[in-house]
């Protein structure tokens, strides 16, 4: 709104006025959705170099979509949309929102995502708990992201995850007993830009094919 000039907006009916003012309402709510639930949206590319490495049979859960970026890239390759369900914690304007990850129990072939990892999901005081069963530790929730994605999964499960969680003594207990397939490690860093913050992180896809047991393969994405 603060972009119109005055004879702008003294040109506005009451309607438009009102329209706008919910417009900002909305933006501000996003970015504070955004905040709290660590929405920082994949980078296209990101998602069509998994696609060019990794098939998906079946439903795909995209569990965490934010705004989509994974499920629309799913479609663009040519997954049928009726196949790609998304969902996510907040409320970002895509798929089914107000659904939490650790409440979903139905099985789909495949969860693809990039959930959130840092160490505390943010809250501001008075804020009810986001997910009060959460078990932070030095990878934020992520052992719990992988193993809830392993119960649910029959097919595939494809997570993004800053490199180093290739390491931690939680998730080495996960990788004994279910090893990646597949590790595809980013040869440059990814760039999350949300709300005008930005960061830099070396990224992987781990690729889990259900069943296997073996030492997970490594290709670099250049
Ligand atoms: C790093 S962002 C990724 C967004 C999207 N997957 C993408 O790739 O662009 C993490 C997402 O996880 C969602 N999220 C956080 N905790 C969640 C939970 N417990 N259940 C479902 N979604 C959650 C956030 O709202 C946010 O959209």
């Amino acid at each position: 709104m603060n972009a119109l000039s005055v004879e702008e907006v003294n040109a506005l009916s009451m309607e438009e006025v009102k329209a706008l003012w919910h417009a900002e309402k909305e933006k501000e709510r996003i970015a504070r959705d955004a905040k709290r639930y660590q929405f920082y949206p994949t980078p296209p590319d990101a998602v069509r170099a998994l696609l060019r490495k990794v098939e998906f049979k079946g439903k795909i859960l995209e569990p965490a979509c934010g705004t989509g970026n994974i499920s629309m890239e799913l479609i663009a390759a040519g997954y049928d949309p009726v196949d790609v369900l998304s969902s996510d914690y907040g409320d970002f304007g895509y798929g089914t929102p107000y659904t939490n990850f650790f409440d979903i129990e139905d099985h789909f072939a495949n969860v693809v995502t990039n959930p959130p990892f840092s160490k505390k999901q943010k809250k501001k005081k008075g804020d009810p708990p986001i997910d009060p069963e959460a078990e932070y530790n030095d990878g934020g929730d992520v052992p719990r992201w992988i193993r809830h994605a392993l119960r649910l999964a029959t097919r595939k499960v494809a997570l993004l995850l800053p490199l180093f969680m290739l390491g931690g003594k939680e998730r080495y207990t996960i990788y004994q007993t279910c090893p990646p397939r597949l590790v595809l490690p980013f040869v440059e860093r990814l760039s999350f830009v949300e709300s005008g913050s930005e960061y830099e992180k070396t990224c992987a896809w781990f690729v889990w094919h259900k069943g296997f047991k073996g030492k997970p393969e490594v290709e670099w994405l250049p």
